[in-house]
């Protein structure tokens, strides 16, 4: 049990909201945890139609928490709650919805293409700086984004790492409104009220259809988990952990003067 995200149920709706706000929403194995437990629980639940992701305090997620990833850089396992979690989001049952203000980094980004409705904000920014700590796109990001917003701005996220603000986002079609941060959770709330009260086994069967094979988008997220642990290990990726957490500047070049 942890505190750091809070779930609710209304209405035909599931609201997962992620409470970590001091440190940005990011993501620890005991949130992981929390999430695939509460979407599980959903899926299972007639009494819920659809599941509304948001985060809190003017952030939706800075992704997985870089202390965990420091962890496994010095010989710890990949947290299994991590594994879990990118595993069950292409096999979500029931349409997901998300209200996005603030930054939305990593899997903060990459599990929004795994969500049917995204609303956010003008102060939204999306970020997937896994090249620049050493590390591989996850969550099956490497197939989905290049197919939703094209190879050319795909790569310019995963490979350059810019970021992209809210009006790249929707001109990329991952977006489906920007509104303002006041109006973001009732935009999110409507359309996920819209969507509780359509026919259920229609809806879920054609989110199905328009989702395409789990089956195809989890072998890419394996693929993509046996690399991204092999880097996790990797003097770079350590090196980029240690800069954040030490509030400098990462230092690529001592790494290839030992080499
Ligand atoms: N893991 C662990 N701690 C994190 C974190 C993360 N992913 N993101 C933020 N934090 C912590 C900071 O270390 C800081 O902790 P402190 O108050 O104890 O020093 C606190 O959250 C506030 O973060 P800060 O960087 O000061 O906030 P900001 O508003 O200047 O910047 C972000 C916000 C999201 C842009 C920035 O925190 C960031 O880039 N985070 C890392 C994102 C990332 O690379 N994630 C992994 C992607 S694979």
């Amino acid at each position: 049990m942890t505190d750091d995200v809070q779930i609710s149920t209304a209405g035909g709706i599931q609201t997962i909201r992620l409470n970590r706000a001091t440190k940005k929403n990011a993501l620890t194995a005991a949130m992981y945890t929390a999430i695939a437990d509460a979407i599980e629980a959903g899926d299972a639940n007639p009494d819920v139609g659809v599941h509304v992701i948001l985060g809190s305090g003017g952030v939706f997620s800075s992704g997985n928490d870089i202390n965990d990833f420091l962890a496994t850089s010095k010989g710890a396992s990949v947290p299994t709650p991590v594994l879990r979690f990118i595993r069950l989001l292409p096999r979500i049952e029931k349409p997901v919805v998300a209200g996005v203000d603030g930054p939305a980094v990593g899997i903060g980004t990459t599990l929004l293409f795994h969500c049917d409705l995204v609303y956010a904000t003008p102060g939204a920014v999306f970020a997937t700086p896994f090249l620049d700590l050493g590390l591989v796109p996850e969550a099956a990001s490497s197939l989905l984004m290049p197919a939703r917003m094209g190879y050319a701005r795909a790569f310019e996220m995963l490979a350059l790492g810019t970021p992209f603000p809210a009006s790249r986002m929707v001109e990329a079609g991952l977006i489906n409104a920007v509104v303002s941060a006041s109006d973001l959770e009732a935009k999110a709330m409507e359309a996920a009220q819209a969507l509780a009260s359509k026919p259920p086994e229609a809806l879920q069967a054609a989110r199905r259809l328009m989702r395409g094979d789990p089956a195809e988008i989890i072998k890419r997220t394996d693929a993509e988990a046996v690399t991204f642990a092999e880097r996790l290990m990797s003097p770079e990726a350590r090196e980029a952990f240690q800069a954040f957490l030490e509030k400098r500047p990462a230092d690529f070049a001592k790494l290839r003067q030992k080499g």
